[in-house]
Protein backbone atom coordinates (compact mmCIF):
# COMPACT_ATOMS: atom_id res chain seq x y z
CA UNK A 1 0.00 0.00 0.00
CA UNK A 2 0.99 3.68 -0.72
CA UNK A 3 0.36 6.88 0.26
CA UNK A 4 0.52 10.23 -1.91
CA UNK A 5 2.14 12.70 0.40
CA UNK A 6 1.04 16.25 -0.89
CA UNK A 7 4.37 18.07 -1.49
CA UNK A 8 3.52 20.82 0.34
CA UNK A 9 0.59 21.10 3.37
CA UNK A 10 -2.20 22.59 1.48
CA UNK A 11 -2.53 25.99 3.12
CA UNK A 12 0.98 27.27 1.90
CA UNK A 13 -0.11 26.40 -1.68
CA UNK A 14 -3.52 28.56 -1.33
CA UNK A 15 -1.41 31.09 0.31
CA UNK A 16 1.15 31.13 -2.44
CA UNK A 17 -1.88 31.43 -4.83
CA UNK A 18 -3.63 34.31 -3.01
CA UNK A 19 -0.87 36.18 -3.09
CA UNK A 20 -0.16 36.00 -6.86
CA UNK A 21 -4.23 36.57 -7.43
CA UNK A 22 -3.95 39.63 -5.71
CA UNK A 23 -6.29 38.32 -2.70
CA UNK A 24 -6.21 37.74 1.06
CA UNK A 25 -7.51 34.40 2.18
CA UNK A 26 -10.49 36.35 3.84
CA UNK A 27 -10.88 38.49 0.62
CA UNK A 28 -14.75 37.98 -0.90
CA UNK A 29 -15.82 39.35 -4.15
CA UNK A 30 -18.62 42.29 -4.01
CA UNK A 31 -21.94 40.85 -4.88
CA UNK A 32 -25.47 41.91 -4.25
CA UNK A 33 -27.45 39.56 -2.21
CA UNK A 34 -30.80 39.14 -3.85
CA UNK A 35 -32.96 37.43 -0.77
CA UNK A 36 -32.69 37.82 2.52
CA UNK A 37 -29.95 35.86 4.84
CA UNK A 38 -30.86 33.24 7.10
CA UNK A 39 -31.30 34.57 10.83
CA UNK A 40 -32.53 31.42 13.08
CA UNK A 41 -29.34 29.53 14.82
CA UNK A 42 -29.89 26.04 15.79
CA UNK A 43 -28.41 23.57 18.14
CA UNK A 44 -28.50 20.52 16.02
CA UNK A 45 -24.36 19.95 14.85
CA UNK A 46 -26.15 19.26 11.33
CA UNK A 47 -27.69 22.61 11.45
CA UNK A 48 -24.66 24.77 12.20
CA UNK A 49 -20.85 24.88 11.02
CA UNK A 50 -20.97 24.60 8.12
CA UNK A 51 -23.75 22.45 8.10
CA UNK A 52 -25.90 26.12 8.55
CA UNK A 53 -27.76 26.84 5.21
CA UNK A 54 -27.98 30.31 4.07
CA UNK A 55 -30.14 32.38 2.20
CA UNK A 56 -28.43 34.69 -0.59
CA UNK A 57 -29.16 33.36 -4.43
CA UNK A 58 -26.58 35.04 -5.90
CA UNK A 59 -25.23 35.35 -9.35
CA UNK A 60 -21.14 35.92 -9.84
CA UNK A 61 -19.43 35.92 -12.79
CA UNK A 62 -15.24 35.32 -13.31
CA UNK A 63 -14.53 33.82 -9.97
CA UNK A 64 -11.29 34.72 -8.73
CA UNK A 65 -9.04 31.70 -9.12
CA UNK A 66 -6.41 31.69 -5.97
CA UNK A 67 -4.09 29.10 -7.07
CA UNK A 68 -3.75 27.21 -10.71
CA UNK A 69 -5.55 27.63 -13.41
CA UNK A 70 -9.03 26.46 -14.88
CA UNK A 71 -8.52 23.95 -17.69
CA UNK A 72 -9.04 26.20 -20.93
CA UNK A 73 -11.09 22.79 -22.43
CA UNK A 74 -13.17 22.35 -19.39
CA UNK A 75 -16.97 23.29 -20.40
CA UNK A 76 -19.75 22.59 -18.98
CA UNK A 77 -21.27 22.77 -14.81
CA UNK A 78 -20.22 21.28 -11.62
CA UNK A 79 -23.81 21.21 -9.96
CA UNK A 80 -24.28 20.02 -6.44
CA UNK A 81 -27.98 19.78 -4.29
CA UNK A 82 -28.05 19.68 0.18
CA UNK A 83 -29.97 20.24 2.55
CA UNK A 84 -30.70 24.38 3.27
CA UNK A 85 -34.06 24.15 5.28
CA UNK A 86 -35.12 28.08 4.55
CA UNK A 87 -36.93 27.81 7.59
CA UNK A 88 -35.49 26.91 11.52
CA UNK A 89 -37.18 23.26 11.13
CA UNK A 90 -40.23 21.89 13.73
CA UNK A 91 -37.21 18.64 13.52
CA UNK A 92 -34.84 17.53 11.74
CA UNK A 93 -32.21 14.68 11.20
CA UNK A 94 -29.47 14.95 8.50
CA UNK A 95 -29.54 14.09 5.88
CA UNK A 96 -33.26 13.30 5.72
CA UNK A 97 -34.03 16.69 6.34
CA UNK A 98 -34.20 20.01 4.44
CA UNK A 99 -34.94 22.91 1.36
CA UNK A 100 -32.72 21.94 -1.61
CA UNK A 101 -30.39 24.42 -2.82
CA UNK A 102 -28.04 23.77 -5.73
CA UNK A 103 -25.10 25.41 -6.01
CA UNK A 104 -23.51 25.68 -9.31
CA UNK A 105 -20.00 26.65 -11.12
CA UNK A 106 -20.08 27.07 -15.11
CA UNK A 107 -17.22 26.53 -16.72
CA UNK A 108 -16.53 28.01 -20.29
CA UNK A 109 -13.09 29.20 -22.27
CA UNK A 110 -10.89 28.83 -18.98
CA UNK A 111 -13.21 31.00 -16.94
CA UNK A 112 -15.94 30.13 -13.94
CA UNK A 113 -19.14 31.81 -12.58
CA UNK A 114 -21.44 30.87 -10.16
CA UNK A 115 -25.13 30.86 -9.43
CA UNK A 116 -27.11 29.20 -6.40
CA UNK A 117 -30.93 28.59 -6.12
CA UNK A 118 -33.21 27.22 -3.85
CA UNK A 119 -35.29 24.10 -5.36
CA UNK A 120 -38.75 25.87 -5.16
CA UNK A 121 -41.17 22.98 -4.11
CA UNK A 122 -44.61 22.62 -3.47
CA UNK A 123 -43.91 22.48 0.36
CA UNK A 124 -41.00 25.78 0.26
CA UNK A 125 -43.75 27.43 -1.27
CA UNK A 126 -46.50 26.45 1.20
CA UNK A 127 -43.82 27.44 3.89
CA UNK A 128 -42.68 31.06 2.87
CA UNK A 129 -46.66 31.48 2.37
CA UNK A 130 -46.64 31.07 6.32
CA UNK A 131 -43.58 32.33 7.03
CA UNK A 132 -42.03 29.17 9.00
CA UNK A 133 -41.79 25.82 8.86
CA UNK A 134 -45.14 23.80 8.66
CA UNK A 135 -43.84 19.99 8.26
CA UNK A 136 -41.95 17.57 10.34
CA UNK A 137 -39.13 15.26 10.11
CA UNK A 138 -38.86 12.33 7.90
CA UNK A 139 -38.02 10.59 10.80
CA UNK A 140 -40.19 12.19 13.36
CA UNK A 141 -43.36 13.04 11.08
CA UNK A 142 -45.26 15.63 13.25
CA UNK A 143 -49.17 16.54 13.16
CA UNK A 144 -49.73 19.49 10.70
CA UNK A 145 -51.74 22.52 11.54
CA UNK A 146 -54.91 22.14 9.28
CA UNK A 147 -55.21 25.77 9.38
CA UNK A 148 -51.58 26.90 7.24
CA UNK A 149 -52.47 24.31 4.30
CA UNK A 150 -54.42 25.79 1.30
CA UNK A 151 -55.69 22.77 -0.83
CA UNK A 152 -53.04 22.74 -3.43
CA UNK A 153 -50.20 22.05 -1.26
CA UNK A 154 -48.62 18.98 -0.23
CA UNK A 155 -50.80 17.58 2.61
CA UNK A 156 -47.78 16.16 4.30
CA UNK A 157 -46.82 14.25 6.67
CA UNK A 158 -43.47 14.87 5.12
CA UNK A 159 -41.70 17.64 3.14
CA UNK A 160 -40.56 16.42 -0.65
CA UNK A 161 -37.53 19.33 -0.11
CA UNK A 162 -35.91 17.69 -3.22
CA UNK A 163 -32.88 18.42 -1.40
CA UNK A 164 -30.31 15.15 -2.29
CA UNK A 165 -29.41 14.93 -5.67
CA UNK A 166 -28.89 16.59 -9.04
CA UNK A 167 -29.05 14.76 -12.34
CA UNK A 168 -29.56 15.30 -16.30
CA UNK A 169 -30.86 12.55 -18.09
CA UNK A 170 -32.57 12.95 -21.55
CA UNK A 171 -31.95 16.59 -21.66
CA UNK A 172 -34.13 17.24 -18.10
CA UNK A 173 -31.83 18.24 -15.29
CA UNK A 174 -33.68 17.13 -12.31
CA UNK A 175 -33.44 17.78 -8.66
CA UNK A 176 -34.24 14.57 -6.33
CA UNK A 177 -35.25 13.43 -3.25
CA UNK A 178 -36.08 10.27 -1.49
CA UNK A 179 -38.47 8.16 -3.56
CA UNK A 180 -40.85 11.00 -4.43
CA UNK A 181 -41.70 13.16 -7.42
CA UNK A 182 -38.35 15.39 -8.77
CA UNK A 183 -38.35 18.80 -9.66
CA UNK A 184 -37.16 19.44 -12.94
CA UNK A 185 -34.89 22.60 -13.33
CA UNK A 186 -33.41 25.07 -15.86
CA UNK A 187 -29.80 25.33 -16.18
CA UNK A 188 -30.10 28.32 -14.66
CA UNK A 189 -31.62 26.20 -11.73
CA UNK A 190 -35.26 28.09 -12.22
CA UNK A 191 -37.83 25.75 -10.72
CA UNK A 192 -39.80 24.09 -14.00
CA UNK A 193 -41.99 21.65 -11.73
CA UNK A 194 -42.52 18.14 -11.25
CA UNK A 195 -40.87 15.69 -13.82
CA UNK A 196 -43.70 13.37 -15.62
CA UNK A 197 -40.82 11.60 -17.51
CA UNK A 198 -43.50 11.84 -20.64
CA UNK A 199 -45.92 10.30 -18.60
CA UNK A 200 -49.54 11.91 -17.57
CA UNK A 201 -48.14 12.60 -13.56
CA UNK A 202 -45.20 13.27 -11.74
CA UNK A 203 -42.86 10.07 -11.35
CA UNK A 204 -41.74 8.83 -7.83
CA UNK A 205 -37.93 8.87 -8.29
CA UNK A 206 -35.33 7.83 -5.36
CA UNK A 207 -32.12 9.80 -4.54
CA UNK A 208 -29.87 7.72 -6.87
CA UNK A 209 -30.22 6.30 -10.06
CA UNK A 210 -27.63 4.29 -12.86
CA UNK A 211 -27.01 4.45 -16.23
CA UNK A 212 -26.88 1.63 -18.03
CA UNK A 213 -23.56 1.42 -20.13
CA UNK A 214 -24.81 -0.10 -23.32
CA UNK A 215 -28.38 0.97 -23.54
CA UNK A 216 -28.26 4.59 -22.08
CA UNK A 217 -31.23 3.81 -20.21
CA UNK A 218 -31.52 5.40 -16.72
CA UNK A 219 -32.93 2.73 -13.77
CA UNK A 220 -34.55 4.44 -10.94
CA UNK A 221 -36.18 2.65 -7.41
CA UNK A 222 -39.11 4.26 -5.56
CA UNK A 223 -39.63 2.35 -2.00
CA UNK A 224 -42.91 2.51 -0.24
CA UNK A 225 -43.18 4.26 3.44
CA UNK A 226 -46.27 2.03 3.88
CA UNK A 227 -46.09 -1.50 1.26
CA UNK A 228 -43.04 -3.79 1.72
CA UNK A 229 -42.60 -2.81 -2.14
CA UNK A 230 -40.25 -1.29 -4.47
CA UNK A 231 -40.68 0.11 -7.64
CA UNK A 232 -38.21 -0.05 -10.40
CA UNK A 233 -38.39 2.38 -13.20
CA UNK A 234 -36.29 2.20 -17.24
CA UNK A 235 -36.55 5.66 -18.29
CA UNK A 236 -34.96 6.05 -21.83
CA UNK A 237 -32.34 8.17 -23.34
CA UNK A 238 -34.57 10.74 -24.00
CA UNK A 239 -36.39 10.94 -20.91
CA UNK A 240 -39.33 9.12 -21.15
CA UNK A 241 -40.85 6.43 -18.74
CA UNK A 242 -40.25 2.85 -20.83
CA UNK A 243 -41.28 0.61 -17.91
CA UNK A 244 -42.16 0.06 -14.16
CA UNK A 245 -42.04 -3.37 -12.30
CA UNK A 246 -42.27 -3.98 -8.55
CA UNK A 247 -40.56 -6.43 -6.13
CA UNK A 248 -41.70 -7.15 -3.14
CA UNK A 249 -39.63 -7.08 -0.17
CA UNK A 250 -40.20 -8.75 3.62
CA UNK A 251 -41.26 -5.19 4.97
CA UNK A 252 -41.62 -1.52 3.67
CA UNK A 253 -37.66 -0.44 3.68
CA UNK A 254 -35.76 2.16 3.24
CA UNK A 255 -33.03 1.82 0.23
CA UNK A 256 -31.55 4.59 -0.59
CA UNK A 257 -28.94 3.84 -3.42
CA UNK A 258 -28.77 0.60 -5.34
CA UNK A 259 -26.18 -0.55 -8.60
CA UNK A 260 -26.74 -2.27 -11.68
CA UNK A 261 -24.47 -4.60 -13.48
CA UNK A 262 -24.83 -5.25 -17.50
CA UNK A 263 -27.61 -8.13 -16.30
CA UNK A 264 -28.81 -7.15 -13.43
CA UNK A 265 -30.44 -4.81 -11.14
CA UNK A 266 -29.07 -5.15 -7.66
CA UNK A 267 -31.07 -4.19 -4.54
CA UNK A 268 -29.71 -4.26 -0.84
CA UNK A 269 -32.40 -4.93 1.48
CA UNK A 270 -31.02 -3.96 4.57
CA UNK A 271 -33.00 -4.32 8.28
CA UNK A 272 -33.92 -0.28 7.92
CA UNK A 273 -37.80 -0.82 8.11
CA UNK A 274 -40.64 2.13 8.34
CA UNK A 275 -43.15 1.52 11.10
CA UNK A 276 -46.25 3.44 11.03
CA UNK A 277 -47.28 1.84 14.02
CA UNK A 278 -44.39 2.71 16.50
CA UNK A 279 -44.68 6.33 15.03
CA UNK A 280 -48.48 6.91 15.90
CA UNK A 281 -46.87 5.74 19.44
CA UNK A 282 -44.45 8.38 19.28
CA UNK A 283 -41.04 6.09 18.46
CA UNK A 284 -38.99 6.84 14.99
CA UNK A 285 -40.82 6.19 11.76
CA UNK A 286 -37.26 4.29 11.09
CA UNK A 287 -36.52 1.14 12.77
CA UNK A 288 -33.18 -0.40 12.52
CA UNK A 289 -34.05 -4.48 12.87
CA UNK A 290 -30.69 -6.28 12.59
CA UNK A 291 -32.73 -9.36 13.30
CA UNK A 292 -33.73 -9.24 9.79
CA UNK A 293 -30.42 -9.29 8.00
CA UNK A 294 -29.53 -7.93 4.90
CA UNK A 295 -30.97 -9.79 1.80
CA UNK A 296 -29.45 -9.23 -1.62
CA UNK A 297 -31.70 -9.03 -5.21
CA UNK A 298 -30.64 -9.81 -7.98
CA UNK A 299 -33.55 -9.16 -10.55
CA UNK A 300 -33.08 -9.36 -14.03
CA UNK A 301 -32.77 -6.04 -16.09
CA UNK A 302 -36.75 -6.90 -17.51
CA UNK A 303 -37.90 -7.85 -13.68
CA UNK A 304 -38.40 -11.14 -15.15
CA UNK A 305 -36.59 -12.81 -12.31
CA UNK A 306 -35.57 -12.03 -8.81
CA UNK A 307 -32.92 -14.24 -6.71
CA UNK A 308 -32.83 -13.46 -2.87
CA UNK A 309 -29.47 -14.26 -1.33
CA UNK A 310 -28.94 -13.29 2.32
CA UNK A 311 -26.31 -11.81 4.19
CA UNK A 312 -25.67 -10.78 7.83
CA UNK A 313 -27.21 -7.44 8.81
CA UNK A 314 -25.37 -4.53 8.04
CA UNK A 315 -26.27 -0.81 6.44
CA UNK A 316 -25.58 0.56 3.36
CA UNK A 317 -26.39 4.44 1.91
CA UNK A 318 -24.14 4.46 -1.47
CA UNK A 319 -22.49 2.23 -3.49
CA UNK A 320 -19.79 3.20 -5.77
CA UNK A 321 -20.11 0.79 -8.20
CA UNK A 322 -20.80 -2.92 -9.89
CA UNK A 323 -19.68 -5.25 -12.17
CA UNK A 324 -19.97 -8.22 -13.84
CA UNK A 325 -16.46 -10.57 -14.37
CA UNK A 326 -15.55 -14.45 -14.68
CA UNK A 327 -19.07 -15.38 -13.10
CA UNK A 328 -19.18 -12.94 -10.15
CA UNK A 329 -20.99 -9.39 -8.88
CA UNK A 330 -18.23 -7.48 -7.75
CA UNK A 331 -19.24 -4.35 -5.35
CA UNK A 332 -17.75 -1.64 -4.25
CA UNK A 333 -19.39 0.16 -1.01
CA UNK A 334 -19.70 1.84 2.55
CA UNK A 335 -20.92 -0.22 4.67
CA UNK A 336 -22.42 1.18 8.12
CA UNK A 337 -22.72 -1.66 11.21
CA UNK A 338 -26.25 -0.04 11.50
CA UNK A 339 -28.37 2.58 10.66
CA UNK A 340 -27.36 5.54 12.19
CA UNK A 341 -28.94 9.21 11.51
CA UNK A 342 -27.99 12.39 13.12
CA UNK A 343 -25.58 12.97 15.86
CA UNK A 344 -27.09 11.61 18.34
CA UNK A 345 -27.05 8.08 16.82
CA UNK A 346 -23.31 7.74 15.76
CA UNK A 347 -22.53 4.06 15.73
CA UNK A 348 -19.56 2.81 17.49
CA UNK A 349 -17.61 1.59 14.10
CA UNK A 350 -16.57 4.04 11.64
CA UNK A 351 -18.15 3.21 8.02
CA UNK A 352 -15.60 1.82 5.49
CA UNK A 353 -15.29 0.77 1.77
CA UNK A 354 -16.02 -2.44 0.88
CA UNK A 355 -15.92 -4.97 -1.39
CA UNK A 356 -18.62 -7.50 -1.60
CA UNK A 357 -18.13 -10.78 -4.15
CA UNK A 358 -21.72 -12.88 -5.15
CA UNK A 359 -19.99 -16.35 -6.86
CA UNK A 360 -23.59 -16.40 -8.97
CA UNK A 361 -23.24 -20.20 -9.79
CA UNK A 362 -22.50 -21.17 -6.16
CA UNK A 363 -24.66 -18.04 -4.83
CA UNK A 364 -21.92 -17.28 -2.17
CA UNK A 365 -22.08 -13.87 -0.69
CA UNK A 366 -18.19 -13.13 0.53
CA UNK A 367 -17.82 -9.30 1.46
CA UNK A 368 -13.70 -7.76 2.87
CA UNK A 369 -13.16 -4.52 4.09
CA UNK A 370 -11.50 -2.45 1.30
CA UNK A 371 -9.60 0.09 3.84
CA UNK A 372 -10.01 1.18 7.07
CA UNK A 373 -9.93 5.04 6.78
CA UNK A 374 -13.74 6.53 8.51
CA UNK A 375 -15.35 7.51 4.72
CA UNK A 376 -18.77 8.08 2.85
CA UNK A 377 -19.76 9.35 -0.43
CA UNK A 378 -18.10 7.05 -2.53
CA UNK A 379 -18.02 8.09 -6.45
CA UNK A 380 -16.37 6.85 -9.40
CA UNK A 381 -15.82 8.13 -13.23
CA UNK A 382 -19.94 7.50 -14.20
CA UNK A 383 -18.94 6.72 -17.68
CA UNK A 384 -17.86 3.33 -15.61
CA UNK A 385 -20.96 2.72 -14.07
CA UNK A 386 -22.04 -1.09 -14.44
CA UNK A 387 -18.42 -1.68 -16.11
CA UNK A 388 -15.32 -2.94 -14.21
CA UNK A 389 -13.53 -0.40 -12.41
CA UNK A 390 -10.39 -0.01 -10.33
CA UNK A 391 -11.01 4.19 -8.78
CA UNK A 392 -13.55 4.73 -6.00
CA UNK A 393 -12.77 8.43 -4.98
CA UNK A 394 -14.00 9.23 -1.46
CA UNK A 395 -13.71 11.63 1.78
CA UNK A 396 -12.37 10.86 4.91
CA UNK A 397 -11.23 12.59 8.48
CA UNK A 398 -7.43 13.45 9.61
CA UNK A 399 -5.92 14.92 12.65
CA UNK A 400 -5.04 17.71 10.22
CA UNK A 401 -8.97 19.42 10.68
CA UNK A 402 -8.71 21.19 13.98
CA UNK A 403 -12.00 20.60 14.99
CA UNK A 404 -13.16 19.01 18.31
CA UNK A 405 -15.85 16.62 17.32
CA UNK A 406 -17.00 17.08 14.32
CA UNK A 407 -20.57 15.86 13.44
CA UNK A 408 -20.72 12.95 11.24
CA UNK A 409 -20.04 13.53 7.26
CA UNK A 410 -17.34 15.73 8.24
CA UNK A 411 -14.18 15.12 5.94
CA UNK A 412 -10.99 16.97 4.89
CA UNK A 413 -8.61 14.32 2.91
CA UNK A 414 -9.63 12.74 -0.66
CA UNK A 415 -8.68 9.35 -1.28
CA UNK A 416 -8.31 7.67 -4.51
CA UNK A 417 -8.28 3.72 -3.34
CA UNK A 418 -7.62 1.21 -6.00
CA UNK A 419 -9.90 -1.65 -4.94
CA UNK A 420 -7.63 -4.23 -7.23
CA UNK A 421 -4.54 -3.34 -5.27
CA UNK A 422 -5.47 -1.99 -2.29
CA UNK A 423 -3.19 1.42 -2.82
CA UNK A 424 -4.21 4.68 -1.67
CA UNK A 425 -3.84 8.27 -2.97
CA UNK A 426 -4.72 11.22 -0.71
CA UNK A 427 -5.07 14.66 -0.83
CA UNK A 428 -5.41 16.38 2.69
CA UNK A 429 -6.77 20.00 2.63
CA UNK A 430 -5.83 20.73 5.94
CA UNK A 431 -8.10 22.50 8.14
CA UNK A 432 -10.76 22.50 5.62
CA UNK A 433 -14.03 20.85 5.31
CA UNK A 434 -14.38 19.02 2.15
CA UNK A 435 -17.61 16.59 1.02
CA UNK A 436 -18.36 14.53 -1.98
CA UNK A 437 -15.89 14.43 -5.24
CA UNK A 438 -17.72 14.44 -8.48
CA UNK A 439 -15.74 13.24 -11.40
CA UNK A 440 -15.59 15.42 -14.74
CA UNK A 441 -14.19 13.32 -17.53
CA UNK A 442 -11.44 14.44 -19.47
CA UNK A 443 -10.27 12.42 -22.47
CA UNK A 444 -9.93 8.85 -23.35
CA UNK A 445 -6.92 7.98 -21.43
CA UNK A 446 -8.49 5.26 -18.91
CA UNK A 447 -10.46 5.12 -16.47
CA UNK A 448 -9.01 8.08 -14.24
CA UNK A 449 -8.47 10.48 -16.85
CA UNK A 450 -10.44 13.79 -15.91
CA UNK A 451 -10.99 15.76 -13.25
CA UNK A 452 -11.87 15.94 -9.17
CA UNK A 453 -14.61 18.81 -8.12
CA UNK A 454 -14.97 19.24 -4.24
CA UNK A 455 -16.14 22.07 -2.60
CA UNK A 456 -14.06 22.78 0.52
CA UNK A 457 -14.67 25.17 3.59
CA UNK A 458 -12.27 27.12 5.52
CA UNK A 459 -14.11 27.25 8.65
CA UNK A 460 -11.22 29.96 10.34
CA UNK A 461 -11.62 32.68 7.04
CA UNK A 462 -15.03 31.57 6.64
CA UNK A 463 -14.44 31.42 2.90
CA UNK A 464 -15.68 28.09 0.32
CA UNK A 465 -13.74 27.53 -2.78
CA UNK A 466 -14.30 24.86 -5.52
CA UNK A 467 -11.40 22.79 -5.59
CA UNK A 468 -10.12 20.81 -8.99
CA UNK A 469 -8.05 18.18 -8.52
CA UNK A 470 -6.47 15.61 -11.42
CA UNK A 471 -7.95 12.44 -10.96
CA UNK A 472 -5.22 10.52 -12.18
CA UNK A 473 -2.87 12.45 -9.64
CA UNK A 474 -4.95 13.76 -6.75
CA UNK A 475 -2.27 14.01 -4.23
CA UNK A 476 -0.83 16.87 -6.71
CA UNK A 477 -0.61 20.52 -6.41
CA UNK A 478 -4.53 21.01 -7.10
CA UNK A 479 -5.01 22.09 -10.96
CA UNK A 480 -7.38 25.04 -9.75
CA UNK A 481 -9.30 26.63 -6.65
CA UNK A 482 -11.78 28.66 -7.51
CA UNK A 483 -12.78 31.05 -4.52
CA UNK A 484 -17.06 31.42 -4.44
CA UNK A 485 -18.68 34.79 -3.66
CA UNK A 486 -20.22 32.84 -0.51
CA UNK A 487 -19.97 30.05 2.25
CA UNK A 488 -21.48 26.61 0.77
CA UNK A 489 -23.00 24.87 3.22
CA UNK A 490 -21.75 20.53 3.50
CA UNK A 491 -23.90 19.05 0.87
CA UNK A 492 -24.87 16.05 -0.59
CA UNK A 493 -24.47 14.98 -3.90
CA UNK A 494 -23.26 16.42 -7.61
CA UNK A 495 -22.83 16.03 -11.00
CA UNK A 496 -21.09 17.35 -13.61
CA UNK A 497 -23.08 18.47 -16.61
CA UNK A 498 -21.53 18.78 -19.91
CA UNK A 499 -22.14 21.31 -22.01
CA UNK A 500 -24.60 19.96 -24.85
FE1 LIG B 1 -27.23 9.71 -1.14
Amino acid sequence: MTDGITRRSFNEFLLAGAAAAGLGLGARPATALQTADIAWTSDNPHLGGNFAPIGPELNVDNLPVIAGRIPAGLSGAYMRNGPNPLFKPIAFTYPMDGDGMIHAVYFDSGRARYRNRFVQTAGLVAERRAGRAIYGSFTHPVPIDPTLLQPQDPQGPFKNGAFINVIRHGGHLLALDESTTSYEMTMDLDTIGEWKAGTDKPLRLGAHNRRHPKTGALFAIAYSHAEPTVQIHQIDSAGNLAKTFSIALAAPTMIHDFVLTERYIVLLACPAVFDSAAARQGQPFLQWRPGMGTRIGLIALDGSTTQWLDADPFFVFHFANAFERGGNIFIDYVQHESLALGYAQQAQKSPTLHRMTINLAARKVSDTQVAGMVTEFPRINDGFDALPTRFVYLPTLTDTLRQVKPPSATFNTMMKINTETGDVLRHDFGNRIAGEATFIPRGTNGEDDGYLAIYAFDPENQTSDLILLDAAHIDADPVAVIRLPQRVPQGLHGNWIPKD
